[in-house]
């Protein structure tokens, strides 16, 4: 007799977005005259970079013709992305072989996948707010073992190192849902930790290409021990737009040592898992990979980024004039936002959806530690972010 996976029942009822799409979607059907403004997904709008779409383009007509055509690619990943991810690493100092290197379809799949290398019992420690993909993928996969590392406003929303021994921690920054991100000095306790401890740390920077100031990491390798102990899980989606056409990578450097397995042992494990189950990412979204890499690309994509920031800003600056306490939005593109008046953050959610016509996320739903606070996205079109900001500042009664 077939059986069900049980560990899918210890999952939420209903999942963070899917709520939110069923209140807004109650909300329009007794209001169907309401504009509503969406800033609580985090997905790109503008379109890609004109350098990216001929990259695309490019692959797209190799496919066309019988000479040029190609089928299945590398399960790692096409050489010459790995090589320009190579080089992207090469110019903040760090030193990675391309052997190091598998791209993906994108940083969620792998934040989900990349605990099956590791055994069942290993203890795992997350953000908490957090991304809640690195939790349920570990639920689902059988694991209870959770250190939650509490990350509040007197704390600037940085967590402390994990209270109980952890095994695997996940870190993320700049950060989903906080929108703070972390210094050198803060990650290097988490590097210095996971080598005494013989941890190992999954570090997500899919919003690396948001920070602002160079001196703050973009990867944690340019923390001194990070390539002994981290795996770094990257994204092409916020950076290049890439949310639809689905592109990322991981690396695993062959210095991490694990007990039981050695050194090189993880990369080798992940190289098996990837060709056992992955057939390579998609040719032509390696090709827009490639262009998105190129100076042309990056300098285009940056101003993408730019006009993000900018939306990031606006929201910030006109939250923060009605007397909303803000938090992030300066190298990511989130900002966290205190409830007022305590209230919690589903009951914020409703009240501002109702007042403002603006749909937003509420913090409890990336965990515990979210209550109280509410996340907008700074994605989206500058006419719809200037619309939700002064609806707020007009109509939001606090
Ligand atoms: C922290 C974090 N990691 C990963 C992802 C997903 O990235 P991808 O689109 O590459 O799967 C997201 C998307 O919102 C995210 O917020």
């Amino acid at each position: 007799m077939a059986k069900i996976n049980k560990n899918y029942s210890k999952l939420k009822p209903s999942y963070l977005f899917r709520e939110i799409a069923n209140r807004t979607k109650a909300f329009l059907e007794k209001n169907p005259e309401a504009l509503v403004l969406r800033l609580g997904i985090g997905d790109t709008t503008e379109p890609l970079a004109p350098s990216i779409i001929k990259g695309l383009k490019t692959e797209v007509e190799k496919l066309a013709n019988k000479k040029t055509y190609t089928g299945y690619g590398d399960e790692h990943g096409d050489i010459r992305l790995r090589s320009a991810l190579k080089d992207w690493y090469k110019k903040r100092g760090i030193s990675l072989d391309v052997s190091e290197i598998f791209i993906s379809d994108g940083a969620k799949p792998d934040t989900s996948n990349i605990s099956s290398i590791f055994a069942p019992d290993t203890v795992i420690a997350v953000q908490n707010p957090v991304y809640p993909v690195y939790v349920d993928s570990n639920i689902i996969s059988g694991r209870d073992n959770f250190v939650f590392m509490p990350c509040i406003a007197n704390k600037n929303f940085i967590p402390d190192l994990p209270e109980k021994k952890a095994d695997l921690i996940f870190l993320c920054s700049p950060n989903n849902p906080t929108g703070v991100v972390m210094n050198k000095k803060q990650l290097k306790k988490f590097v210095d930790y996971a080598i005494k401890n013989k941890s190992i740390i999954v570090f997500d920077n899919a919003y690396a290409a948001f920070i602002q100031d160079d001196d703050l990491p973009r990867s944690i390798y340019e923390i001194n021990g990070a390539e002994k102990c981290a795996i770094e899980i990257g994204s092409f989606s916020k950076s290049a737009g890439f949310t639809g056409v689905r592109l990322g990578w991981t690396t695993i450097p062959e210095e991490i040592e694990i007990e039981d397995g050695g050194m090189g042992a993880l990369n080798k494990l992940w190289s098996r898992r990837k060709a056992t189950m992955f057939n390579g990412p998609s040719n032509i979204a390696q090709e827009g990979g490639i262009a998105a890499l190129s100076p042309e690309g990056l300098r285009e994509s940056a101003k993408i980024i730019a006009y993000y920031m900018e939306n990031a800003k606006i929201i910030k600056e006109g939250l923060e004039k009605i007397g909303l306490e803000v938090f992030g939005g300066v190298h990511a593109p989130y900002i966290w936002v205190k409830t007022p008046k305590g209230i919690s953050s589903w009951e914020f959610f409703d009240k501002v959806l109702q007042e403002t016509q603006v749909v937003g996320t509420p913090g409890e739903g990336f965990g515990k530690y979210g209550e109280g606070y509410f996340r907008l996205s700074a994605f989206g079109n500058r006419e719809n972010i200037q619309r939700a900001v002064k609806s707020i500042q007009k109509n939001l009664k606090i």
